[in-house]
């Protein structure tokens, strides 16, 4: 890791939170709650952190939720991943988390959000870093269930800035969920949608006009619509991209030939994330590492991408423009 004075600060804002439990803490809390991992050791787990493509990720994402049990397990995942967050210079994350895949294993809700929103209210005090949380729904379940699963989280007033669309993309068109987001938006929550990671360009241009997404997660299909990407453009479409993510799930066959730099070049305002860092072996510092190292990135198109990680938030106005500023003095002091 660099020095983070050669960072500029900066947001995450496409992080699954139940994607970065790293090996170690996976084989504690598998201890604590007796419960019984595959692997010798968390060596042996990380060694199969080879993925063919997003469905075999998953697969190993879920069966490891196995060890995240009660709200202390949940508090635990969220200081690890705060604390590494702030070491890589992040100063705000946009946090999601999966609440059916922890429904459908039999962990109350209450818990699963007690223990997340416990850490993340003292984070900006104790770690400096401001925080927002987003719920997302398993678009290869149905859209009923996540109705259900929203109107849960509403009526328990659970500190929730916004919603999200993950797990498997091809076959689960956003449409699907136009209901749930439609209840979403009349209860004043934001949206982000992942579209275009493994699926089409159709599915970013339907997650903003049937879904409302005020931003798009992965979205690195739309350089195959040339009309889309002006589009996005214009709108200035926040995209939160992954590049080691979509190497490490073969969604780009390299990161040289990854479309950030198409997408930067077309004017889409897009930031660089990390989505489920111990998997594919890299946290956003690391990710930053790559992409400048991979594209030559000047110290302004590294500006250019920490500032568009702010303006990609859902952060009020105010608070946008004082990491802004933030910025800026990080592009001046070269
Ligand atoms: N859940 C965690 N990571 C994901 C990804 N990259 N795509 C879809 N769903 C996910
Ligand atoms: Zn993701």
């Amino acid at each position: 890791m660099a020095e983070p004075s050669n960072r500029p600060p900066r947001a995450e804002l496409h992080v699954h939170l139940e994607g970065t439990l790293e090996p170690d803490l996976a084989f504690e809390l598998a201890a604590r709650n007796g419960v019984r991992l595959p692997y010798a050791d968390p060596d042996a787990l990380r060694a199969a952190y080879d993925f063919a493509d997003l469905q075999s990720f998953l697969d190993l994402y879920t069966a490891n939720m196995a060890v995240l049990r009660t709200a202390a397990d949940f508090a635990d995942l969220t200081r690890a991943y705060l604390e590494r967050a702030a070491r890589a210079g992040v100063r705000h994350a946009e946090i999601t988390f999966d609440p059916q895949a922890h429904l459908t294993r039999g962990v109350p809700l209450d818990d699963v959000v007690a223990g997340i929103a416990g850490v993340l209210a003292r984070s900006e005090a104790d770690l400096g870093v401001s925080t927002l949380l987003i719920a997302a729904f398993h678009r290869d379940k149905a859209a009923a269930d996540a109705l259900d699963v929203l109107e849960q989280l509403l009526a328990m007033g659970a500190p929730v800035a916004g919603i999200g669309l993950d797990n498997a993309e091809i076959g689960h068109p956003p449409g699907l969920f136009a209901g749930v987001y439609a209840r979403a938006e009349a209860a004043g929550l934001r949206r982000t949608a992942h579209a275009g990671e493994e699926g089409p360009a159709a599915n970013i241009r339907d997650a903003l006009d049937l879904l409302h997404a005020e931003r798009i997660d992965h979205g690195i299909a739309v350089v195959q619509d040339p009309e889309l990407l002006a589009r996005v453009a214009a709108e200035q479409v926040p995209f939160t991209v992954c590049p080691v993510s979509n190497v490490r799930l073969r969604a780009v066959p390299s990161l040289a030939e990854h479309p950030l730099p198409a997408m930067m070049a077309a004017g889409v305002p897009v930031s660089v994330n990390s989505d489920d860092p111990p998997y594919f072996g890299a946290y956003v510092d690391d990710v930053d590492d790559a992409v400048t190292a991979a594209f030559g990135h000047t110290r302004d198109q590294r500006a250019a991408l920490a500032a568009a990680s702010f303006r990609g938030s859902f952060l009020p106005p105010e608070r946008v423009a004082a990491y802004l500023a933030d910025v800026e003095s990080w592009r001046r002091a070269a």
